[in-house]
């Protein structure tokens, strides 16, 4: 088990090359997923700052609330809706520089203003989706889906 959680100050490159195998350090340590999620939420939200950070599971027809760090968010969001329901549905990440400018965002927070949800697959099934909030404008880019997207493999792995 690691000793805790250790990112060094630098590019958010970097410190996504540093995250990626203490991720993968203790998820290899645990096969029940949710406990896996609940750390990963942790280790991103803790290294990077973000608003809120928390996984969605499929369950039947919808995504439900998982592990999350952050405030109180909806627990249920319907397939395509939204920038969750959107991902799940294309399976593809989905970046949103401006939560304004996204129709049909779902604001579980007013205070966000930037997204990026990336699909878990398991398989060729989605089994749930990542999703990241940021106070800021324009927080995620090509590297945060590079990363984020490794990330999510590990829970399936
Ligand atoms: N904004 C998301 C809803 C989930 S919260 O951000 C935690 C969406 O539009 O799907």
């Amino acid at each position: 088990m690691s000793e805790g959680l250790t990112v060094s100050a630098g590019t958010k490159e970097e410190k996504y090359q540093e995250l990626i195998p203490q991720l993968e350090a203790v998820v290899s340590c645990e096969t029940d997923v949710i406990a896996n999620m609940a750390n990963m939420a942790s280790m991103l939200h803790e290294t990077f700052g973000f608003w809120w950070t928390g996984f969605y599971r499929v369950v039947d027809d919808m995504l439900v609330l998982g592990p999350f760090q952050g405030p109180l968010a909806c627990t249920r969001i319907r397939k395509g809706k939204g920038v969750c329901g959107t991902a799940w549905a294309s399976g593809e990440t989905v970046v949103v520089p401006d939560v304004e400018q996204f129709p049909g965002h779902i604001a579980c927070s007013s205070e966000s203003r930037s997204e990026i949800v990336v699909p878990v697959f398991k398989g060729s099934a989605i089994v749930a989706v990542l999703d990241i909030d940021s106070r800021e404008l324009s927080t995620f880019d090509e590297t945060d889906r590079k990363y984020l997207e490794k990330a999510v493999t590990l829970l399936s792995s």
